[in-house]
């Protein structure tokens, strides 16, 4: 079988990241196309590549007949409109997070790939692929734990770009708490509740940071997650559900433990989300080459995920404002044929 023809769209820190992963890591797979805005950075890529050409238009390069998927690496509102072209051609889509920037266009995807009647897209909530957390849903799916009650999250981060503000905290960071709680207790999230402590002065003026968000699932779980990005200290993120007959935790940076002179104990916590997620980034995207060779297209989150963790935003965002609990409006999935 021949290997698998990507097109990687946008070429900055992620793009290059799977480019690079594509080149040393996956089988059966290769980059055939790279296209980004600014078309210089795109044409050296490309040079590097054996059998890569850049294409500078974005809807040009997923309609090329040397692509067979689609990895997009864009930022978030060039999305509807890549993943709609995708869908248009028939071409598999490893789209990274987020689906959308809304719920309207996020759903409108939904509904366009239900249409179809196949699956095509798939959404990069790479926490899934990490060994950690896959542990941890086997063991909540053994039962042997029990029913899960509760869940504590921290999600920290060293810094933040100087452009982020309050409502990324919870659209780009606290997201993967969303899909993380969804795929652990594999239900939806109906209500959030963001709220507001004093704010880290180290912090840029007028950034909330950190943020106490509240969950509560359909079943009456409770999740709370602290994010906090301006901690100077490290990557961290940490997870412990309880359960009816016990408890289970992650995220401990548990590695080497090192004794050293003059007195020190203690390991390393990963620098940034590129370590301590190095592995499922891997993963990830093997299994999802795998599964566009094997003629099913999507191993792992689809349209529907990154749908209902728009909706989920969307209510944190407005509790950001509020501080009051929030419903997480959202349509019912049998409601769409085929999604
Ligand atoms: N899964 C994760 O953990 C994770 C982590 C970081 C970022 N992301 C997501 O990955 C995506 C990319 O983020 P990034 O940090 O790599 O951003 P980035 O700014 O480093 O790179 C984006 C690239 O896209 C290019 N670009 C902009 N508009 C374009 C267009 N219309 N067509 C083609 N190229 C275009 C830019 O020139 C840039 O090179 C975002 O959706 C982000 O949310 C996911």
């Amino acid at each position: 079988m021949s290997d698998l023809r990507i097109a990687v769209l946008g070429v900055g820190m992620m793009g290059a990241d799977h480019i690079a992963r594509i080149g040393s890591k996956i089988a059966g797979a290769r980059v055939s196309v790279v296209n980004d805005y600014v078309t210089e950075k795109a044409e050296q890529l490309a040079a590097t590549i054996p059998g890569c050409r850049a294409i500078s238009d974005p809807l040009d390069a997923i309609a090329d007949p040397d692509v067979d998927a689609v990895i997009l690496a864009t930022p978030g509102t060039t999305h509807e409109k890549q993943l709609l072209a995708c869908l248009e051609h028939g071409k598999p889509v490893m789209c990274e997070k987020p689906l959308t920037t809304d719920v309207a266009t996020s759903l409108e995807v939904v509904k366009r790939e239900a249409e179809l009647g196949k699956r095509l897209i798939q959404v990069g909530f790479m926490r899934r692929f990490d060994v950690e957390y896959a542990a941890l849903k086997a063991l909540l799916d053994d039962g042997d734990l029990g029913r899960p009650l509760v869940m504590h999250c921290a999600h920290r981060n060293p810094t933040v770009p100087p452009h982020f503000d309050s409502s990324m905290i919870v659209k780009d960071s606290l997201v993967h708490e969303v899909d993380v709680t969804r795929f652990l207790f594999d239900e939806e999230i109906t209500s959030v509740q963001m709220v507001r402590p004093a704010a880290n002065p180290a912090a840029p003026e007028g950034l909330q940071d950190p943020q106490i968000a509240i969950f509560h699932t359909a079943t009456g779980k409770h999740v709370d997650v602290e994010v906090f990005v301006t901690t100077g200290v490290a990557y961290e993120v940490r997870t412990e559900v309880v359960a009816e007959l016990g408890s289970a935790m992650i995220g401990l940076d548990v590695g080497l433990l090192r004794k050293s002179a003059p007195g020190h104990w203690g390991g390393q916590i990963t620098p940034s989300f590129k370590e301590r997620f190095g592995q499922a980034y891997d993963t990830e995207i093997q299994r999802w080459v795998d599964a566009v060779r094997a003629g099913t297209n999507v191993d792992g989150p689809g349209a529907w995920d990154g749908y209902a963790a728009a909706a989920v935003c969307a209510a944190g965002v407005e509790s950001l404002e509020t501080g009051q609990p929030v419903t997480v409006e959202m349509v019912s999935r049998d409601s769409i044929k085929g999604a």
